[in-house]
């Protein structure tokens, strides 16, 4: 295959390099493509556009695979941990068992918040949505480590990695409890991260709460299917806020913003939601789906399509199988599962999704073993960004590790008004 692509602009033929994946993804360099031609691309939405070369994580759209550093998705979903999966991610191999210890007591040390930080959870409203405490929280913690301060380095950022990966599960449980005027709760050193995580959020000081491995089980395997998706919207924002120097918790807090929208991670509460709506209605899902069908009511599918996925997203099939684990091993019969099912099942019989290539995404079923577990809804995007850490701190080593990084400045086609003069205001009309 020739490593060369050939465009022609304007009469001439220019040559542009052709950049192969270790999977065989093709993509054509077009770094010198202004200097040469004096043109841009222009790809609204960034559909077309590669914005890095990366080792995390390799997804077929087409073939519905999903792999961290070459691990299908479905093995660690089945052997591993979020907790290794996410040393895996950030450090680029499955820790020995030496190194996984080293990692987890480095977490364990780097779980409590600082003690003034605290503070700041009282000054916002009890009705504050929990993404926007993360995130400032997240940011705010920058004022507290000096270290962190100035341009991105690489000293000491196994530390700065581990506490924003521990301090994170903190932040949102101090955020839900803030939510609910129940008092905080620290984290106990013997716990392991998910278990630790439950306790903060759901003990009370008289009482601790019981864990039951399956609701911890399930809670990990969430963290671990969300841990990276390669250049999604979070993923790249905090490669564009890191691409500026900025510090790891500036940029995971940018993450944590662009996160929210229910185009993104907020499809998980947007599902719940949804189907709320649908169960309230008393429809069974037959009435919504001609709604989502039609682009003058407003309304969409949430938890189906995805700008990668022209296939069934293998983090759903896998949620899917667990969420019919839980629900029977807690003994719970949700209205919502049975409406999404059906939702599914008339979805992916009908020609407007199959013709537009639209399955469940990871955000189809999460929710419903997240309600299982009595995870509140407004918590649903937060599990997400604790899950997203690694994969977030990873990306943002990326840049750190490469010399030949720059800074993300994308252009653009301007189509405003053209060179006018300036009008006084008692001359305008
Ligand atoms: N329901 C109904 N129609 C849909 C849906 C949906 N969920 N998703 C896409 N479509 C339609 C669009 O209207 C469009 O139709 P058209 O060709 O007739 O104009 C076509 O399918 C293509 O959709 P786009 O919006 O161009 O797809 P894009 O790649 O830009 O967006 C997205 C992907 C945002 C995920 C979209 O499918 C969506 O809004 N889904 C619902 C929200 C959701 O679940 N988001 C979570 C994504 S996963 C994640 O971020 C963790």
């Amino acid at each position: 295959m020739s490593k060369e692509a050939k465009l022609a602009v304007g009469g001439q033929e220019y040559s542009l390099p052709i950049v192969e994946g270790t999977e065989g993804e093709l993509g054509i360099a077009i770094g010198k493509l202004r200097d040469t031609t004096g043109h841009i691309t222009l790809d609204d939405g960034y559909g077309n556009t590669g914005s890095c070369v990366s080792n995390i994580t390799f997804i077929d759209g087409e073939k519905g695979i999903l792999r961290y550093r070459g691990y299908p998705i479905e093995q660690l979903a089945e052997q591993s941990t979020f907790i290794e999966t996410a040393h895996l991610l950030i450090n680029g191999e499955l820790p020995s068992r030496d190194k996984l210890r080293e990692f987890s007591d480095r977490l364990t040390d780097n779980a409590y918040l600082h003690e003034d930080m605290r503070y700041h959870f009282e000054s916002f409203p009890v009705t504050a949505h929990p993404m926007a405490i993360l995130s400032s929280m997240i940011n705010a913690s920058s004022c507290f480590y000096p270290g962190l301060m100035g341009p991105a380095n690489r000293e000491r950022f196994d530390t700065h990695a581990a506490r924003l990966i521990s301090q994170v599960r903190t932040i949102a449980a101090y955020s839900y409890r803030k939510s609910k005027g129940f008092p905080t709760i620290y984290p106990k050193r013997n716990l392991k991260y998910t278990a630790n995580f439950l306790h903060m959020m759901f003990s009370q000081p008289y009482e601790d709460y019981e864990l039951k491995p399956e609701v911890v089980k399930a809670l990990d395997l969430i963290f671990l299917l969300h841990a990276d998706h390669e250049q999604n919207c979070s993923t790249a924002t905090v490669r564009m806020v890191a691409s500026s120097q900025a510090n790891l918790f500036a940029s995971a807090a940018a993450g944590v913003c662009a996160l929210w929208g229910p185009l993104h991670g907020g499809a998980n509460q947007a599902v719940i939601e949804m189907l709320q709506a649908i169960h309230d209605s008393g429809d069974d899902g037959s009435r919504f789906i001609q709604a989502a069908k039609d682009k003058d009511s407003g309304a969409r599918l949430m938890g189906f399509g995805h700008r990668v996925y022209k296939n069934y997203d293998p983090r759903a099939k896998i949620i899917k199988a667990a969420c019919d684990r839980i629900l029977s091993g807690l003994h719970i019969s949700d209205p919502l599962l049975d409406i999404a099912k059906h939702l599914e099942e008339q979805a992916l019989n009908d020609s407007y999704f199959v013709e537009r290539r639209l399955y469940p995404n990871v955000d189809f079923y999460s929710g419903i073993i997240m309600r299982a577990i009595g995870i509140p809804v407004e918590m649903f995007t937060v599990i997400f960004a604790i899950g997203r850490m690694p994969g977030w701190i990873a990306n943002f080593k990326e840049i750190l590790d490469n010399p030949k990084s720059r800074i993300s400045r994308p252009r653009q086609i301007y189509m405003g008004a053209t060179e006018r003069q300036y009008v006084p205001i008692e001359e305008r009309p």
